[in-house]
Order: C-alpha cells, then structure tokens, then sequence
C-alpha cells in the first residue's frame, strides 16, 4: 500500500518534501502537485516522475489518488488549504506556521473537532531532530533536575532586504517557541522583546532580536535571533538545570585542520541542518495514515499555542512591553476529541 500525497506551493520547502517523499520516504507516493507560479510546479513535477501538475488546488486536494496533502505554500494561504484537506477528510501535514493568525488556528481546530479524529500535523520539525531528541530524553530522565534556564540561538545567513521585523518573531523565533514548549512540557506564559543595536547589513529590518520568555512553572527562555549573521545557519540549545546542563553540540560530522586553523563547515540554511528531522517527519507521517502508528509531529494545537505566543511577541515587540500569553485556557479547543485515532495532545495546556 501506497500514501498519495499531494502538495501544495513547490518553493524551497515544498521541493524539498517532495524530493524526500520520492526518493527517501516509503510508501508514499507524490500523486499531483499545485504552485500558483505553474514554472516552479513543473520543475517539480520534471524531478518527480509519479506527479502530475493541477491546475486547482482545491481538485487536487480532492482528487480521489490523493490521500494525503502537504502544504507548503505562503503563510497566509494555510488555512484555507488545511480547510479543505479536513472537509474531505484527509490528513495534512501543514508547514509552520498553522495559520499566521489565531483565529485562523481556532477556525482549523473547530473543523478537526467536527471531524472527530487527528488529521492536522504542523511541521515544527525539530521535534524529530536527533540533537533536540537527545535533549528531550535528557530532561525526561530526570537527573538533571528541574530545568531552570533555556538559551536558544537562531541565525540565518541573510535574509531578504526589507524583510519586517516582526518575521524574526513570527518566522524564525517561532521554532524555538515551540521547541521550548516541547522540551519543557508546559505552556509559555509571558513574552518581553529587546531591541540590540540593528546590524546595518539588516536595516531597516531590526535585526538582530532577543527575546525573553517564561513558562509558566518559571523556566526563563532567551532566544536570540539573528537573520543576517553573514556566516552561514546555526541554531543552538543549551539548558540548564539544578544538576547540570544539556546542550546541542556542532552537528558537522568533519573538523579540517588547515593553514593553521581548525575548521567546520556552517550551513547556508535550514536544509542541510535538518535534513534527517525533515526526512523523519515525514516518515513518521505517512506511517502513522499507512500502519496506524503513532504520530509523533505537533498537533494543531501545538500550531495555535506557536501562534499565540508569536502573536504575543510581536506585540511585545511593537509595544516595548511584556506581553502575557494570553489564550491558552481554552478547554472548548483542548483535548482533542476521543473516539477517533487521534493520540494526546503533546502539551498540556498552562
Ligand atoms: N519547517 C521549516 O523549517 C520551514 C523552513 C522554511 C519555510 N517554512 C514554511 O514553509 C512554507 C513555504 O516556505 P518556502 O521557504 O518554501 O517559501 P517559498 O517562497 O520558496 O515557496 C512558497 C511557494 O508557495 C507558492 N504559493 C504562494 N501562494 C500560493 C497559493 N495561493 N497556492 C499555491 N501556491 C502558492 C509560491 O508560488 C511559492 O512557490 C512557509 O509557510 C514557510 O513559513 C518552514
């Protein structure tokens, strides 16, 4: 047996899902693809012999070879396509963010309610990072007592000029909000957001960020982010703890010594970085709607708890202002509806 995937937007990301679901991911087949630019979906469809190029989205999604969709495209676009996987019952796995906006989050939510089951899986995919995986089974274990303190930095190489500030937020920073909340297991209660000096490679964008947040048992949580750092993609991950302190090492598997320097490659971006998450991911998916198992990526409410806190960043970024977050008591969203195949919801609510 065979998964039929569609997916919508083949930029950068949705290439990359199909390139892995072709050639790294079994069974799963990549059925149909749909791009509003038509050039990005044929260059996609040329790599990948099994697809084909729709015209509309909305036939693609439910067309009757498709019985899964990855959603890849813009930001803004999510939802309505998230929507559509739902009314025709199929499951999604929808790129970050959910939906840019909280009523976006709560209108998908509603609809996977009504449905009854788990369909919605948001592409947070540190989560299946070995390095972030390490980490969690550290704090889990317990012997390095209560998590205390949680440093997190996020750099891109550049970004595109012009770029608003409030993307460092909503965009980047927003993996670490969910990665906090994953590690932690519990729910961000409160967001502040400092303004360093602007790089002038970055203006007018403010850039870099820096970000404190605190969970709601007290763990503080910095986050700098950083989109023009001019070197190369770095993320890092250190916690500490009452006994000691985990932290992601470099993953660069080669050091060369050379011309009297030690050297190890940076990435140019995400992609070599988490390679195995997003090929994990997407394994995890198609054998959780192929054999039932259980699966592992954040949920929707997970997506609306990111949403949530980013949206609190911003306005503590446009304020000067700590921010609560705020909308998270919301038991009408919370937990997700039994008698379907959908697991727990990953993080409690606060
Ligand atoms: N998980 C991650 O690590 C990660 C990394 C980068 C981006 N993302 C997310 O993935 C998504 C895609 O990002 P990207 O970097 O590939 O961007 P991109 O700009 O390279 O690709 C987006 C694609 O969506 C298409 N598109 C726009 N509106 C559309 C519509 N209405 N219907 C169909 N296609 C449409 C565009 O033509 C473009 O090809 C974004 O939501 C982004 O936030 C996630």
């Amino acid at each position: 047996m065979t998964v039929g995937v569609a997916i919508i937007g083949t930029g950068v990301m949705g290439a990359e899902h199909a390139r892995l679901l072709d050639r790294e991911v079994s069974a799963a087949q990549v059925r149909g693809v749909f791009d509003l630019d038509a050039e990005r979906a044929a260059a996609t469809v040329a790599r990948v012999p099994s697809a084909r190029a729709f015209d509309d989205p909305f036939e693609l999604i439910a067309d009757s070879a498709v019985d899964a969709v990855v959603v890849a495209s813009a930001d803004p676009t999510h939802e309505r396509f998230v929507l559509a996987a739902l009314a025709g019952r199929k499951p999604v796995l929808c790129e970050k963010p959910l939906a840019p906006d909280v009523a976006g989050c709560e209108r998908i939510i509603a609809a996977e309610l009504a449905v009854g089951r788990r369909l919605v899986s948001v592409g947070f995919m540190r989560r299946f990072d070995p390095g972030y995986l390490r980490l969690k089974q550290a704090v889990d274990a317990g012997g390095l007592g209560l998590p205390l303190m949680l440093h997190c930095t996020h750099r891109n190489q550049q970004a595109p000029a012009g770029l608003p500030s409030e993307s460092l937020i909503s965009g980047s920073a927003v993996h670490e909000l969910d990665i906090a909340r994953w590690l932690l297991g519990e729910e961000l209660s409160r967001i502040t957001v400092h303004r360093p000096r602007s790089s002038r490679a970055s203006l007018p964008t403010e850039d870099p960020l820096f970000l404190v947040v605190e969970s709601s048992s007290g763990v503080i949580i910095d986050i700098e982010v950083f989109v023009n750092s001019g070197y190369g993609y770095e993320v890092r991950c250190e916690l500490v703890a009452e006994r000691g302190t985990v932290s992601l090492d470099a993953p660069a598997p080669v050091v060369e010594r050379r011309a009297g320097a030690v050297l190890r490659a940076v990435p140019a971006d995400w992609r070599p970085r988490f390679a195995a998450a997003y090929r994990s991911e997407l394994q995890n998916w198609v054998d959780s709607i192929e054999y039932g198992a259980p699966c592992d990526a954040a949920t929707s409410w997970d997506g609306y708890a990111a949403t949530v806190t980013a949206q609190a960043g911003i306005l503590a970024l446009r304020t000067g202002l700590a921010q609560p977050v705020s909308h998270l008591d919301r038991p009408e969203l919370y937990p997700a509806p039994t008698g379907g195949a959908r697991p727990a919801q990953s993080t409690a609510p606060g």
